[in-house]
C-alpha cells in the first residue's frame, strides 16, 4: 500500500552555508521519515514583490521567477519551519524579501492551520535573537499558521546537546 507521507518545508534566510542552515536540518533530522524538504533562498532567483497586487484578484504573482515552484510547494506542505539569522534584530533582508512574495498565499488564507515552526540564532544577546523570532511568529498568526514551537540560540551554542535536542524535538513536534 503507498501511504502519503507528511509534507515538511524548510525555509533557510540565511545568505551564507552556516549556523542557521545547521540549525534548520537538525529539526528535519528530528523529523524522521517524512517527505522534507530543506529550501536555501539563497541560491534562488526571487525577486522583489512590486506591489502591484495582482495577486488579489488574480490569485496568482505576475512576476514569472523562482518564487512560482515555492509558493505551490508551500501550499501543498503539511508543515513550514523558516530560520533567519538575526540582523539587526529582525530577518535577513532575504527571507523578508521571500516574505513579501507570500502575499498570494495570504489573500485565502491558503496556509491556514499548517503546522509552523521558527528557528534563529545571533552572535549577540536573546533579547536581540527575540526581535527575529517575534516577527516569525507574528508572520504566522497573519497567515493563520498553527504555531507549534520555537528555537532562539546564541551562534556560540548551535552545536550544544542540549540545543540540537531542542532542534530535533521541534521537528518531532512538526509531524
Ligand atoms: C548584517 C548583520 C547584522 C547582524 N545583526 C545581528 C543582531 O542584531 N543580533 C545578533 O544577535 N546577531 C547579529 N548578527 C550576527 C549573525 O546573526 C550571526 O553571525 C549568525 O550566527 C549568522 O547565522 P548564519 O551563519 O546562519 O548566517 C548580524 C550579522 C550580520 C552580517
Amino acid at each position: 500500500m503507498n501511504i502519503k507521507k507528511m509534507k515538511l518545508l524548510a525555509i533557510c534566510g540565511s545568505p551564507r552555508k552556516g549556523n542557521t542552515e545547521f540549525m534548520l536540518n537538525k529539526v528535519l533530522e528530528g523529523a524522521g521519515n517524512v517527505d522534507k524538504e530543506l529550501i536555501l533562498l539563497r541560491n534562488l532567483d526571487i525577486k522583489h514583490c512590486i506591489g502591484c497586487c495582482v495577486c488579489e484578484k488574480a490569485g496568482k504573482c505576475p512576476i514569472e521567477d523562482d518564487m512560482q515552484e515555492i509558493l505551490k510547494k508551500l501550499e501543498e506542505a503539511d508543515a513550514i519551519v523558516i530560520g533567519s539569522p538575526t540582523y539587526f534584530d529582525n530577518v535577513t533582508g532575504l527571507l523578508k524579501n521571500f516574505m513579501d512574495r507570500m502575499h498570494p498565499l495570504y489573500n485565502k488564507f491558503k496556509l491556514k492551520n499548517k503546522k509552523f515552526a521558527v528557528i534563529s540564532t545571533g552572535s549577540a544577546d536573546q533579547n536581540s535573537i527575540k526581535g527575529t523570532i517575534d516577527n516569525l511568529k507574528k508572520f504566522g498568526e497573519i497567515m493563520k499558521m498553527n504555531l507549534v514551537g520555537t528555537v532562539s540560540v546564541n551562534d556560540k551554542h548551535i552545536k550544544d546537546e542540549e540545543v540540537i535536542n531542542e532542534l530535533k524535538k521541534l521537528g518531532q513536534k512538526l509531524k
